[in-house]
C-alpha cells in the first residue's frame, strides 16, 4: 500500500487539495457548545501560529498544515471531545485507545492532585512507594495465572521494550544466553523505540531508522479476510496454519536462538485481527515445546478493550509476560508497564542479580494514584459488564453497513473493530497506492472528523477505518457512529 511512513494518519492529516470540496457540512445544533465556552477568534489564530511554529505532531506530515487549520481539541466530556469552536466530537477512539471511562472524570484529576500534594514523585530505584505498591498488587490480583511481578514503565513502547530485555538477561541467567530473537507478526504495531520497532512488523515505519537491534523475526498475523487461497474457508485451518508458522518460524531459527513470541490478542494494526478458535492454545504449546516465552502485548487490549481486565483472559491463555499501559490509567497521566510469571523473576531474587534497567518516571506516583481511581471506576461502574452486554449490539450496529459498495469486512471484538474497505466486494480487490491516497488521506480522514467522529484511517496494510470507543458507549454512540460512517463511506463511494 502507501509506502509513505507516515503510517499512522490523524483523521485531521490529509494533503490539501484544491480539487476536494469542504468535506461535510453536518453540525446539527447541539453538538456546539454555549457560546461562553468558544474561545476568541483572536485566540484561535494565536494558538495556530503558535502551533504550526513550535509543535511537532507526531506520525504527521506536517506540510498538510501549511494551509489548513491544526485541530485543536481543548475539552473532554464523557464519550465526546470540543475544539477551539466549541464543536463537538464522538471520541471513537478513544484518543489513541485510551479514555477507557471516558473524559472529565473529577474523581480522578482530583486522586492525582491529591497524590501530587502528598509526594508528587520519588523514584522506583531503590525505594517503592504506597501507590506503586497498592497498584502493583492489585494488577497482580487482576492478572491471569502467577502473573504476580510488576515492572513499571510511562508507555507501552517501553512496556514491550522491558519485556525484551527481561528476557535476555533471564535467559543468561539460566545459562541459555543465546536466546535473544523476538518472534512477532506482519504488520503489527509494538511501540517506536528501538526495541520496540525492532518487534514492529511495519516496514515503512522502520527503514529510516535501521539498523536496527538484531534478532526481529516476522510471522503471518491472523487476517482471516486476507487468508491464504488454502485456508480461505476454514477458520479453524486457518488458525493452526498461522501458528504453525511460528513453530516453522522457530525451527528455521534455530529453537535456542529465540527468547519470545510477542502477539496482541487482537492484532490492531491491519485493522482488528481477532484470533481463531485454538490459536492462542496452540502457541502457547508450541513456546512451551521449545522454551520460548509468550509475550502477550495488550497494550491496547487490556482493561476492558475486550471486555476483560486482560485480553489474554478473552482467549484463554495464559501468557508469561502482558505489556499494558494506555487504558490502565485512561490517559489521566501517562503510566505503562508489564506484568511478568513468579518464575521470570527468581533468577532475580538470589545473590547478586539485578535487572539492569530502570526509566525515572516509571511508576509515578500521581500515575499510579490515578490508575487506581480509574480501576475503582472500572469496578463501580462495571465497564467490563458494560462491554460484554454491548458489544454485540455494537458488532450488529456496525454490521449495517455491510450494505455499502465499499464496505468489504467488519471484524473486531469488544469495543475494537475494524472496517475494511474494497474496491469490490465480490473479488475483496483493494485499492491501488494513488487510490488508497486519494480516499483516505484526500477524502475519508477530514470528513470523518469534520462530520463529528474520531476514528483512525489506515493504511499500513488494507485501508481500514479503526474504532475503539470509550467503555462507557451504549446503543445512541454506536447508533452515531454508523450514521456519520454511512454517509462520509456513501460519498467517498461516489467519489471513486
Ligand atoms: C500493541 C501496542 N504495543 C505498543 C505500543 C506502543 O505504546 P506507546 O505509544 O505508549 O509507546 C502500542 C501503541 O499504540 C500498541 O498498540
Amino acid at each position: 500500500m502507501t509506502s509513505s511512513f507516515e503510517a499512522i494518519e490523524p483523521a485531521q492529516d490529509i494533503e490539501p487539495a484544491q480539487d476536494i470540496e469542504p468535506a461535510q457540512d453536518i453540525e446539527p445544533a447541539q453538538d456546539i457548545e454555549p457560546a461562553q465556552d468558544i474561545e476568541p477568534a483572536q485566540d484561535i489564530d494565536r494558538a495556530q501560529e503558535a502551533a504550526k511554529r513550535n509543535l511537532w505532531l507526531h506520525f504527521t506530515r506536517m506540510s498538510a498544515y501549511a494551509d489548513s487549520h491544526i485541530p485543536v481539541i481543548v475539552r473532554g466530556s464523557g464519550a465526546y471531545v470540543f475544539d477551539q469552536r466549541g464543536k463537538r466530537y464522538l471520541d471513537g477512539l478513544s484518543g489513541l485507545f485510551v479514555s477507557q471511562v471516558g473524559h472529565g472524570r473529577k474523581e480522578i484529576a482530583e486522586a492525582g492532585a491529591r497524590q501530587a500534594e502528598e509526594l508528587a514523585y520519588f523514584p522506583l530505584w531503590s525505594y517503592a512507594h504506597p501507590k506503586a505498591i497498592e497498584l502493583a498488587t492489585r494488577l497482580a490480583d487482576l492478572a491471569p495465572g502467577d502473573l504476580n511481578r510488576v515492572f513499571f514503565t510511562t508507555s507501552g513502547s517501553e512496556a514491550v521494550e522491558s519485556a525484551w530485555k527481561l528476557a535476555k538477561q533471564y535467559f543468561k541467567l539460566i545459562g541459555q544466553p543465546e536466546r535473544y530473537k523476538v518472534i512477532s507478526r506482519e504488520l503489527a504495531y509494538h511501540g517506536t523505540s528501538m526495541g520496540a520497532l525492532a518487534i514492529t512488523g511495519l516496514a515503512d515505519i522502520k527503514y529510516p531508522f535501521e539498523p536496527l537491534p538484531p534478532g526481529g523475526v516476522r510471522v503471518p498475523n491472523t487476517n482471516f479476510y486476507r487468508a491464504p487461497e488454502f485456508v480461505r474457508d476454514d477458520l479453524g485451518a486457518f488458525g493452526e496454519w498461522a501458528a504453525d508458522e511460528i513453530e516453522r518460524a522457530i525451527l528455521r531459527e534455530g529453537p535456542q536462538s529465540v527468547a519470545a513470541v510477542y502477539l496482541e490478542p487482537v492484532q490492531n494494526s491491519g485493522g482488528c485481527f481477532p484470533p481463531p478458535p485454538g490459536y492462542f492454545q496452540r502457541v502457547r504449546e508450541i513456546c512451551d515445546r521449545y522454551g520460548v516465552l509468550l509475550v502477550s502485548d495488550e497494550v491496547i487490549c487490556a482493561f476492558g478493550r475486550l471486555g476483560y481486565y486482560f485480553g489474554s483472559e478473552r482467549y484463554g491463555y495464559q501468557p508469561d509476560i502482558i505489556t499494558f499501559a494506555k487504558g490502565l490509567t485512561s490517559g489521566y497521566s501517562p503510566m505503562g508497564g508489564m506484568v511478568v510469571r513468579d518464575a521470570l523473576i527468581e533468577p532475580f531474587t538470589a545473590g547478586t542479580a539485578t535487572f539492569l534497567h530502570g526509566i525515572t518516571f516509571a511508576g509515578h506516583p500521581v500515575s499510579a494514584a490515578v490508575a487506581l481511581a480509574n480501576l475503582d471506576i472500572f469496578e463501580k461502574e462495571d465497564l467490563l459488564g458494560n462491554v460484554r452486554t454491548n458489544e454485540a449490539a455494537f458488532r450488529a450496529t456496525l454490521e449495517k453497513l455491510n450494505d455499502l459498495p465499499i464496505v468489504g469486512d467488519i471484524r473486531g471484538a469488544g469495543y475494537f473493530y475494524g472496517i475494511e474497505m474494497v474496491k469490490d466486494k465480490a473479488t475483496r480487490e483493494t485499492f491501488d497506492d494513488e487510490e488508497s491516497e486519494r480516499l483516505l488521506r484526500g477524502f475519508l480522514s477530514q470528513a470523518l472528523f469534520d462530520a463529528g467522529l474520531v476514528c483512525r484511517t489506515d493504511d499500513r496494510g488494507d485501508p481500514v477505518i479503526q474504532l475503539s470507543p470509550p467503555l462507557i458507549c451504549g446503543q445512541e454512540h454506536f447508533d452515531e457512529i454508523e450514521g456519520i460512517l454511512r454517509e462520509v463511506l456513501t460519498e467517498a463511494w461516489n467519489r471513486l
